[in-house]
């Protein structure tokens, strides 16, 4: 984090503990900081930091969404009608106290989310009024639901995963082509996966056998 700081200055802080329960604070802070700092932002990634991020894909699919007009876009693993997880020894476990209804609202899975400015903002404006929930991923969908705005679904967001069949290699970079983000990558693989994408672009990796 240090080295980040220092070459990009672009590491956010707040005073509170980063902690699977505070990461509704955390989105809701960095909503209101990207509100009032930065916004002319077009678009907004929101990911994990175990994710496989095929940039040039995304920007490409985000160019391509939006007209002359700022419009909602949300996108990523799409869960409707998902039940809260009323066992207690889960990691995702919500009491009845704190949410009463059978099912969430349309939500994107948090591991990779891509929206546009137009809706960031909306988040921003509805954080406001929407009590904190500690899942933050089915908080956004809180938020969306509340500016009667619905979340959709992007086949190259994988954040359960490749979906790869069985006997095929995970680390093949065919699979990648055409996918905006893959869940979940140790370091050192998303460095490889990149090094083997730009290769694969640059013609050395159809030279290889490649796709
Ligand atoms: C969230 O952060 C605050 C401030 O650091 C801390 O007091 C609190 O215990 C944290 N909550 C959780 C659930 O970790």
């Amino acid at each position: 984090l240090q080295v980040e700081q220092q070459e990009h200055e672009d590491v956010l802080q707040w005073d509170f503990k980063d902690t699977f329960f505070n990461l509704t604070l955390k989105q809701v802070l960095f909503h209101s900081w990207l509100e009032k700092h930065c916004p002319g932002a077009r678009f907004i990634f929101n990911g994990d930091d175990d994710v496989f991020v095929n940039t040039d894909n995304v920007i490409h699919f985000a160019m391509g969404t939006q007209g002359t007009e700022e419009q909602h876009l949300m996108v990523g693993q799409l869960f409707i009608d998902n039940p809260p997880v009323r066992i207690q020894q889960s990691k995702y476990f919500v009491p009845t106290q704190l949410i009463n209804s059978k099912y969430y609202p349309p939500y994107c899975g948090g591991g990779g989310i891509l929206m546009s400015g137009f809706t960031a903002r909306v988040i921003a404006r509805e954080s406001h009024d929407v009590k904190l929930f500690p899942i933050d991923d089915v908080y956004l969908g809180m938020c969306l639901k509340k500016a009667g705005l619905l979340p959709a679904s992007h086949a190259g967001i994988r954040t359960m995963g490749l979906g790869a069949p069985a006997n095929a290699n995970p680390f093949d970079p065919c699979y990648y082509r055409e996918l905006l983000l893959v869940h979940r990558f140790m370091p050192y693989e998303t460095a490889a996966m990149w090094q083997m994408l730009s290769a694969r672009d640059s013609g050395a990796y159809l030279v290889a056998g490649g796709c």
